[in-house]
């Protein structure tokens, strides 16, 4: 009888270790698609970027020719796919839409700049910048003329 007793009171304390545990484990980790203000946020980010880039002489000439509303609407999708969110990118892939345009790095890093001030301008917390700019940053070597 002692013995049964030892052993529930021993499976007693492992129930009650393991509720403690997963009452102690951390909240899941919401999606970067959330944590950036889901896609009204993003919209705001990316009116203000395209603003800056064809302002920006460095490469404003590319756009020369784009269709703006068309583009805002493309990188919102592209943007809201690639954090996390319900949207579907419906564009080129980077390789086609961006192919004999003789893109350099320079070029390259002054839209990352452009992009990165208007994330400043809505306050976009560092963590989030950087992870945003990281994913963009993957595409470069579709982006950029080889
Ligand atoms: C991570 C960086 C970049 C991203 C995520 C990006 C994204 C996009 C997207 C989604 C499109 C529309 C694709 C389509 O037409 O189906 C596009 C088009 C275009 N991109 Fe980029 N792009 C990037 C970098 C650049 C750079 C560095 C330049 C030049 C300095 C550039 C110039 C253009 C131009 C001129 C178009 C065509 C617009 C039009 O014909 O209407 N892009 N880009």
């Amino acid at each position: 009888m002692l013995k049964l007793d030892r052993t529930l009171s021993a499976l007693s304390l492992v129930l009650l270790l393991s509720a403690c545990a997963s009452s102690y484990a951390p909240p899941p980790q919401k999606s970067l698609y959330e944590r950036l203000g889901e896609k009204p946020a993003i919209e705001a980010v990316v009116n203000d970027f395209i603003g800056n880039v064809t302002a920006d002489s460095r490469i404003n000439g590319f756009f020369a020719r784009a269709n703006i509303p068309r583009l805002k609407t493309l990188l919102v999708e592209q943007i809201c796919e690639a954090t996390g969110g319900p949207c579907k990118y419906t564009g080129r892939n980077m390789k086609d839409a961006h192919a004999g345009m003789g893109i350099q790095d320079s070029h390259f890093n002054a839209l990352v700049e452009d992009l990165s001030k208007s994330l400043d301008k809505f306050n976009v917390p560092a963590r989030e910048k950087n992870e945003l700019l990281t994913a963009l940053a993957s595409m470069k070597g579709d982006i950029v003329a080889h």
